[in-house]
């Protein structure tokens, strides 16, 4: 049985005010739901506080990117280690964002995902295709390159604790949700990606989150897909309640 995980991406979004207040709200609206594993990523500036404020909490606290190196002249940059030492277990790698505004590709995720593994956090592999290669019928190509190309090289070990994310450009803020079919779809191809290059079994236990609009309403029944094991929300994860409710939907 694999354990539900939702997370909740912010992005470019609240202060440590903001972020402390949220918290102190979210905790009161899901801390204690055991069987889901729930997660928050703020930016970078109010993670040592958020995870600070999460201590005692079953509330996990996630970088929303890294760098590869542990030092050096890198100007700007983040590493493993220090999202460690800002009490962190998990990052975000790949995002859709990233690959479009930052020049992310999928060797420079390959990079970040071991650097994650090495620095003892937990990688959440973002995977998707844009709007054109879904209407040309790339989609299977092109989310199966992302995958192999990003989880290149990880032993059995690393990619059991890695979490993948299929997110759907086209879907990601625009209120366009995949159909759970279309989830599914996608979330059993990685699947079987993940079986031919390591083994059913491993495959079996990999959690593999939807991301892309996901909301009160439509969660439910994208969770209840047999593939779609948790789920990264953006927008709707800024509002407490609205993310709490996703928790909830998690449960069924
Ligand atoms: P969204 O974002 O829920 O606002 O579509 C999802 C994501 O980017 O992870």
């Amino acid at each position: 049985m694999r354990r539900p995980i939702i997370a909740g991406n912010w992005k470019l979004n609240k202060t440590i005010d903001q972020a402390l207040d949220f918290v102190v709200e979210l905790q009161s609206l899901v801390d204690g739901t055991g069987d889901v594993e729930v997660v928050v990523a703020p930016a970078f500036t109010a993670l040592s506080a958020v995870a600070n404020a999460l201590n005692n909490s079953s509330i996990g606290v996630s970088a929303q990117d890294l760098y590869w190196e542990n030092s050096g002249a890198f100007t700007g940059e983040i590493s493993a280690e220090m999202i460690v030492d800002s009490g962190c277990s998990y990052v975000i790698v790949g995002h859709s964002e990233r690959r479009q505004f930052f020049g992310e590709t999928n060797q420079s995720v390959n990079q970040k995902v071991k650097a994650a593994l090495e620095g003892g956090l937990v990688p959440i592999v973002c995977v998707g295709e844009m709007l054109e290669d879904r209407e040309s019928g790339k989609t299977k190509k092109v989310v199966t390159n992302q995958l192999v190309d990003g989880i290149d090289g990880l032993s059995k070990t690393d990619i059991l604790r890695t979490i993948i994310a299929y997110e759907p450009v086209w879907a990601i803020g625009t209120g366009k949700t995949a159909s759970p079919d279309q989830a599914q779809e996608v979330h059993s191809l990685i699947r079987s990606v993940i079986a031919t290059s390591y083994s059913d079994q491993i495959a079996e236990s990999v959690r593999i989150q939807y991301g892309g609009s996901v909301n009160p309403s439509n969660a439910a029944e994208l969770l209840s897909k047999p593939d779609v094991d948790g789920a990264l929300v953006g927008g709707a994860s800024l509002d407490a309640d609205s993310f709490a409710e996703i928790v909830r939907a998690s449960h069924q």
